[in-house]
């Protein structure tokens, strides 16, 4: 096809550059550059009020920057404002189901906004409403659905338009586990059949399952880019943290333990581990060759929360972190998977 060899065929489904967005005297996007291939996965993380759902408005046309360009599936979004929307879908983070009508009503409707013939509309409509499990209910009052439901029959009514880019605001917030992980099988899929995905959360975890490409958004900046991979290596490696409330005790196997980082006011001593069965066997044959017993053992792996937190100054405070690790060291395998799952509790 000719059109595919203008260079539109390899541009960036989302290209913005300085993007700024104030509210009277308050900034929340202070000049944001942001660039997401066709095809791909990308999520917008940061704290309650950090500006993603401005992000996302400023992105899908319903309100305007104060500066920067920005160009969304090849269309300039100053002056063709118009085709972007027809190109695009958007699932806001709260709600645009009308519970006072069916789940197939508001799918209709939707069909209409779309300019689909009443035949089409109908066909895609059912084919949808098949995928998103919500077939049974679709005679139904959207006001008795779930909020599962409701969240599916969301997103169903934004790929109404077969849209090129999708912008999910929160999709999975307040959704249980299994619902969770359901949308992240569509929303796999509709990677997998070439949509690109504009994605913001406030679960870590499903930016790591789902991104190619993650942004920290805080204080009206992306503070950083990249893989999750790339996002981990930024903070602090995983380490083994022994306590003791001798301090003979901590000084003999701070002798005894090579590479560690001492607190002698805190009395532990930090060694850098992957926190492997294997690691933590040969830490603690160490331990028991200088005679010493650890009065507490935690296993700390980095994950993107520990980025999150890095990034955006958010006090996850170290002492309780600590306070919730109150395991013993007799048992000290059990120790240190149940200190590590009470850290990730602490982080969330
Ligand atoms: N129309 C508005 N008028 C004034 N201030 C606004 C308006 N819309 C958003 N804000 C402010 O802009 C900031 C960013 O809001 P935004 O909704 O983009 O954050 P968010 O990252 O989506 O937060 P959340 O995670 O809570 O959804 C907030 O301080 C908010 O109060
Ligand atoms: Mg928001």
């Amino acid at each position: 096809m000719l059109c595919g060899m203008t260079t539109s065929h390899h541009e960036p489904a989302i290209a913005a550059t300085g993007l700024r967005k104030a509210y009277g005297d308050k900034t929340v996007l202070d000049g944001i550059d942001i660039q997401v291939p066709a095809g791909t996965v990308f999520s917008l993380l940061g704290p309650n009020g950090a500006g993603k759902t401005t992000a996302v408005n400023i992105l899908s046309t319903l309100i305007s920057a104060d500066a920067g360009t920005a160009r969304i599936a090849g269309h300039d979004l100053a002056t063709e404002a118009h085709a972007i929307r027809s190109a695009i879908g958007v699932t806001g983070q709260f709600s645009a189901v009308d519970g006072l009508i069916t789940g197939e009503e508001n799918m209709l409707l939707m069909a209409d906004l779309h300019h689909l013939s009443r035949t089409e509309g109908r066909r895609v409509v059912a084919g949808l409403l098949e995928r998103f499990d919500l077939a049974e209910a679709a005679k139904k009052p959207a006001s008795t659905y779930s909020g599962g439901m409701k969240r599916r029959l969301d997103i169903a009514m934004t790929l109404v338009g077969d849209p090129r880019v999708i912008f999910l605001d929160e999709p999975t917030t307040g959704l249980d586990p299994r619902s969770r992980h359901t949308m992240w099988q569509i929303i796999r899929e509709l990677v997998g059949g070439g949509t690109t995905v504009f994605l913001t959360t406030q679960y870590l975890e499903e930016a790591d399952e789902l991104a190619d490409r993650i942004a920290v958004l805080n204080g009206g900046r992306l503070v950083a880019q990249g893989s999750a991979e790339e996002l981990k290596r930024l903070v602090p490696g995983g380490h083994v943290r022994l306590r003791f409330s001798d301090p003979e005790a901590h000084g003999r196997a701070a002798t005894a333990l090579r590479e560690v980082t001492r607190d002698d006011q805190a009395l532990t001593l930090q060694i850098p581990s992957d926190g492997s069965q294997r690691e933590l066997r040969a830490i603690l044959d160490w331990l028991d060759a200088a005679g010493v017993e650890a009065d507490e053992l935690s296993v700390h792996t980095p994950d993107l929360d520990d980025v999150f937190f890095a990034l955006t100054g958010s006090s996850v405070p170290a002492q309780s972190a600590q306070s919730a690790q109150s395991a013993q060291s007799p048992q000290p395998a059990q120790s240190a998977q149940s200190a590590q799952s009470a850290d990730k509790e602490t982080a969330r």
